[in-house]
């Protein structure tokens, strides 16, 4: 033992070190027991923020699916006034519009003519009347019940076409695709897709749509605070179901 000591002194040689054990093991009890304290003091608190939470995000939950049950819709179509005749103005000797989107519509056909596209306008405005001689007599020609009817066209008092934002669209190179889903592979059709906001214009009845077939040639114009007050319930529904479906 004195030999070692002696050459310790000279040469640096790590010797271990003893610990004192027990007092760690103490001090680790000690810190446990402070934190099992406060965290038993804190519990409470931290499981009422939580239900709180949850209580805030289930009731958020609610309100969006009260407002998309609770709306006017009948066979998922939204009712819509019918414009008034001195809003109505005709583009072509068959087509009416709303006059908010004459010059858009119209803008819109030209700038597609430039870029070697031609659109053909199908139908505009169409009275409440005429919308129930569509949607009654087809319906019945077609021995149809209501709802499989209104997956293609709206009751009366419930088409956009009457309130004179809506335009049903063709291509002048393929007329066979008029009112028909292959319209989406036509030029005209990629060239609404890519173009159509430019001009306020938007697709009504997209694939995504539950209660409604997929139209692609039905747009609809919201370039005016009319017309966006006219869609406003529309456009909300179509936000509180993205959001149900997040
Ligand atoms: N075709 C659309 C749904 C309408 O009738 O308004
Ligand atoms: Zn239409």
């Amino acid at each position: 033992m004195k030999n070692k000591n002696l050459i310790n002194e000279y040469i640096d040689i790590q010797v271990a070190e003893r610990r004192n054990l027990k007092k760690n093991k103490f001090k680790f009890k000690k810190y446990s027991l402070v934190l099992a304290f406060f965290a038993i003091l804190f519990l409470p608190f931290v499981g009422f923020a939580f239900m709180s939470n949850l209580k805030i995000n289930i009731s958020r939950v609610n309100n969006v699916k009260r407002s998309v049950n609770n709306d006017l819709s009948i066979l998922g179509h939204l009712p819509y006034k019918e414009v008034s005749n001195e809003k109505l103005v005709f583009i072509e000797p068959n087509i009416e519009v709303h006059i908010d989107m004459r010059e858009s519509l119209l803008k819109m056909r030209e700038d597609a003519n430039r870029d070697g596209i031609y659109l053909v306008f199908l139908s505009g405005y169409r009275s409440i009347n005429l919308q129930n001689d569509i949607f009654y007599s087809l319906k019945s020609s077609r021995n149809q019940i209501a709802a499989e009817r209104a997956r293609v066209s709206a009751p009366p008092g419930y088409s956009e076409h009457s309130t004179g934002f809506a335009i049903d669209i063709g291509d002048a190179n393929n007329r066979e695709k008029d009112f028909d889903v292959e319209f989406e592979n036509t030029d005209a059709f990629r060239w609404l897709k890519k173009n159509a906001a430019k001009y306020h214009f938007k697709l009504s009845f997209n694939q995504n749509n539950k209660n409604v077939d997929y139209e692609p040639w039905h747009w609809r114009y919201e370039g005016s605070i009319e017309a966006l007050k006219v869609f406003e319930a529309s456009n909300r529904n179509l936000k509180n179901s993205s959001l149900l479906k997040n």
